[in-house]
């Protein structure tokens, strides 16, 4: 009856057609919960919400919510078997208590008639936010633990606490690892009686967030995480526009600020780092408050800036005393094309940054205008239900029992070139073989829950490497749109290859004119193992701590997570998770398991932008970069396997392979038997995975990296300061194919922070910069370490 309503509507009214979203037939499924009814799609409509501004919706989108058995309160900390997508259509959605929120959940509202969330005056003042995200519990911690919470998003919703006196919050988001606020926007209270703000962000190891304007309020956000990548918020009023509560590394692109008293203030003790670029203050008292003392040798409140405008800005940077440090300019504009405080290495150091007029390298074939390209995920409002050519309705079961190889091919070549969109219902795909997607095609996901998932013989074999899904061949050209999909396999797949990436798509050079934009990878990630279904859980892969360099081999589920090769160019990747699970999310306790996989992210294509990634628990290395060339990292994230050094790397993979440059841990580790430069005594493992290792590469730059090494064989009293960091000898490698000096590389790298390594970076054999010059918050953290052939480029 409804939806037959909703045609004559569109039939009778040529203007008005609802979001694809609102209409597309649904039959996403959860096929490893026992509830074959489970429903993914919950539109708060037709769960009774009213949305017209005056009826308390709040029992309606609670009901929309946690229909179903799901995995929320106290009974549940995790699960991937109740994905739910909560949709609301246009409207104002009146709420009297916090919409609370459950694991696995995507908040969507209709981006072409952003809803409204608002609060009516009855809304309590101690309530933590509209959306609380993850509760407190009545034992004092978070429902979900912060750095465990994974798969959600909100987009196109509008938060507006202005009827509420007091104390209002639009957002409460601990959040990790693939997690998004897209395209949203919070209207607060600037009454100074009020103490409103748009997001409150305590914990977590996250995230990103994109494309936010918050208007008013004391405090637009008050983020604190242990890393973070942002890019386009704009803060309209607000008193303070950030307030970094706390911080290993972030980083801010294309942030705005216009009419505040402070913009960003991070003069807290916690602060590690602030990356901020392509970004403007306007009609600010003082656009960033820091903690850092003049003349601080710490790795504390370090600060990189690059490309920002300040106009009618009295003071740039003030001290936590109000003393400024660097003034702007209260009846013009100022520009700072490049600024940092703290410690640089270019390439030895370390020594006092504390000024204006720093020559960052910037690779020109980066940007756009003066700008580093950006593009944030497509929605595709533009198109109706009917331009999305459905999974489901093209014989794939996605039941991840039945063998869908051929039903997936037959989808992308049909979608290839044509004006369709794939689209891939949740449910899991199991697939015998590679699954090809052709040039010239354009995919979406439902609900962060549609899984490719490789099984079988034909992934079995670590001397015969095949993709899951390869995206186009060696040499093609084209584009690719990609989004909202998980890609893994099933078991002991020591051959698969998550993801390879071969395109070439010639997007106009120099310029990445929007009208021949790169291709895009939006929340496209890897997860092997860790969930009902993957064969790779507590019960097949325990941890065995101790046992002496014991694995499973049925355990063993990966050659590498993805590949980007040599033909591929001009590809805009942004927040991705490429994950070997280190935990078992569908277990009560979150028990820790063993899953080994070879290798992380390989890099070796030319124009890649990685905004906002993290790959994490793969045994040789998490990224490393080989001959590439023009590549943007900004807030990169690593974890080094729990097990290491039991047993050490390469094990158990010691078939290695020289045409990907893997590294060989018994050369090098000869090679730093005596080594100049690291700390003298200490016991730190040498054999451990590589965070980041650049091979041959150059103009790559790095804009805020966290390298974290938190255990040895699953202790982690290795990674505090009083241990000496010494979970591992090294975790950041540069240098040339002889393996000695980099000689011919460009690479900046800024705001790097570690944990639990004694070296911060080695080039070629010589360990530049240790954890115990840097030492700032849990991480280690220096402001700019710049390679030798980079150095000799700008003249130091
Ligand atoms: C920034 O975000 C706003 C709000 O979503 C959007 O209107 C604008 O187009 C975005 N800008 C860019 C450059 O993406
Ligand atoms: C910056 O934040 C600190 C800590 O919250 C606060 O005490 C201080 O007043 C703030 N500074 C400004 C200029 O608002
Ligand atoms: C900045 O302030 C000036 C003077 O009050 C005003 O004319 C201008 O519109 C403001 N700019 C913005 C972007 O709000
Ligand atoms: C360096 O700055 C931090 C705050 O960012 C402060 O906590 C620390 O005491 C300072 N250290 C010195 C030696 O001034
Ligand atoms: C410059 O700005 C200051 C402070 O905003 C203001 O008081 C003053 O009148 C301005 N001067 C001119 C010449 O506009
Ligand atoms: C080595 O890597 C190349 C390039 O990816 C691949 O074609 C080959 O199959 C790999 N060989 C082995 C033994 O892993
Ligand atoms: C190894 O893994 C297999 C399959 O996952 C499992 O059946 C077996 O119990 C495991 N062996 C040990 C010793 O844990
Ligand atoms: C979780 O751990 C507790 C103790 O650590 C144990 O009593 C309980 O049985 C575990 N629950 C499950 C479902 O494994
Ligand atoms: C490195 O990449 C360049 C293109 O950027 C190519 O010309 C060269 O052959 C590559 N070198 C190796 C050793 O693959």
């Amino acid at each position: 009856m409804k939806s037959f309503f909703v045609f004559m509507l569109a039939a009778a009214s040529v203007a008005w057609t609802a979001y694809w979203m609102e209409d597309i037939s649904r039959h996403g499924i959860a096929p490893f919960n026992p509830d074959k009814d489970y429903r993914i799609f919950r539109n708060v409509k037709q769960w009774g919400a009213k949305g017209d501004g005056v009826t308390d919706d709040t029992a309606a989108i609670h009901a929309a919510i946690s229909h179903g058995n799901r995995c929320g309160g106290a009974r549940c900390v995790g699960s991937t078997i109740t994905p739910a997508i909560v949709y609301f259509p246009a409207g104002t959605y009146l709420i009297t208590a916090p919409i609370v929120g459950f694991y696995y959940t995507q908040l969507v509202g209709d981006p072409t008639h952003m809803p409204v969330i608002k609060a009516s005056p009855r809304f309590p003042t101690q309530a933590i936010a509209l959306l609380d995200a993850d509760p407190y519990m009545s034992n004092g911690k978070l429902n979900f633990q912060a750095t465990n919470v994974f798969y959600r998003q909100v987009r196109n919703l509008v938060f507006d606490t202005r009827a509420v006196r007091g104390k209002a919050t639009g957002i409460h988001w601990p959040s990790a690892q693939a997690t998004l606020i897209q395209n949203c926007a919070f209207h607060l209270s600037s009454d100074p009686k009020d103490t409103h703000v748009g997001i409150f962000m305590e914990e977590g190891s996250g995230g990103m967030m994109v494309d936010l304007v918050f208007h008013g309020g004391k405090y637009g956000a008050r983020f604190g995480n242990q890393q973070y990548t942002m890019r386009n918020l704009t803060f309209y009023g607000s008193d303070t526009a950030i307030d970094q509560i706390w911080n290993w590394g972030w980083t801010y692109k294309s942030l705005k600020v216009v009419g505040s008293r402070v913009g960003i203030n991070m003069s807290s003790s916690d602060v590690g780092s602030v990356t901020l670029l392509d970004s403007s203050f306007v009609n600010v008292s003082t656009a960033l408050v820091t903690g850092r003392t003049p003349g601080n040798k710490t790795g504390l409140g370090s600060l990189v800036i690059q490309n920002v405008l300040y106009t009618n800005v009295p003071t740039v940077l003030a001290g936590a005393d109000g003393q400024p440090l660097l003034l702007g300019d209260p009846n013009g504009s100022v520009h700072d094309g490049g600024y940092a405080r703290g410690n640089m290495y270019a390439p030895h150091g370390p020594s006092l940054l504390e000024g204006r007029e720093f020559a960052f390298s910037q690779p020109a074939t980066l940007k756009l205008g003066d700008r580093y390209y950006e593009r944030s995920k497509p929605q595709y409002e533009q198109y109706p239900a009917s331009d999305f050519m459905s999974a489901r309705d093209h014989y794939a079961v996605g039941d991840g029992q039945t063998d869908d190889t051929s039903a997936l091919n037959a989808l992308f070549q049909a979608v290839a070139g044509s004006s369709y969109i794939a689209y891939l219902d949740a449910g899991y795909y199991k697939v015998t073989n590679t699954i090809f997607i052709p040039p010239n095609t354009r995919v979406v996901g439902e609900g962060l829950a549609a899984i490719i998932m490789g099984a079988g013989e034909k992934f079995f074999d670590p001397n015969n490497p095949r993709p899951v899904v390869q995206v186009g061949k060696q040499g093609d050209v084209g584009f690719l749109e990609m989004s909202d999909i998980i890609v893994s396999a099933q078991g002991a797949t020591a051959g698969a290859v998550m993801i390879e990436y071969n395109l070439n798509t010639p997007a106009a050079e120099n310029t990445c004119s929007p009208g021949n934009p790169p291709s895009g990878l939006w929340d496209v990630h890897v997860r092997v193992g860790g969930y009902k279904g993957s064969k790779l859980q507590v019960a097949q892969c325990p941890i065995t701590p101790n046992q002496h360099n014991y694995v499973n081999s049925s355990c063993v589920a990966g050659y590498m997570g993805m590949h980007i090769t040599p033909s591929a160019r001009n590809l805009y990747m942004e927040n991705n998770w490429i994950w070997v699970a280190d935990h078992d999310i569908d277990d009560w306790n979150s028990t820790q398991i063993s899953v080994f996989v070879a290798r992380g992210l390989l890099v070796e294509g030319s124009r890649i932008w990685l905004v906002g990634s993290s790959v994490e628990h793969h045994t040789l290395y998490q990224y490393q970069l080989v001959n590439a060339s023009d590549v943007w990292m900004g807030q990169i994230q690593t974890e080094t396997p729990y097990y290491q050094p039991n047993p050490p790397a390469p094990y158990p993979f010691t078939l290695l392979n020289a045409t990907i440059r893997d590294p060989d841990f018994t050369t090098d580790c000869q090679h730093y038997a005596a080594p100049s430069s690291l700390r003298p005594g200490t016991s730190a493992p040498c054999a451990m995975a590589w965070g980041l290792r650049i091979l041959d590469s150059k103009d790559v730059v790095v804009f805020g990296a966290g390298l974290y090494s938190f255990f040895n064989n699953y202790d982690t009293s290795c990674s505090t300061a009083a241990a000496g960091e010494d979970c591992q000898a090294r975790i950041f490698w540069v240098g040339d194919s002889s393996g000695k000096a980099a000689d011919v590389l460009t690479v900046e790298t800024y705001n790097l922070n570690t944990i639990g390594s004694v070296s911060m970076i080695t080039q070629g054999k010589i360990d530049m910069a240790t954890w115990d010059q840097n030492r700032a918050t849990f991480a280690s953290t220096l402001a700019v370490f710049r390679s030798e052939g980079a150095a000799r480029e700008v003249g130091v």
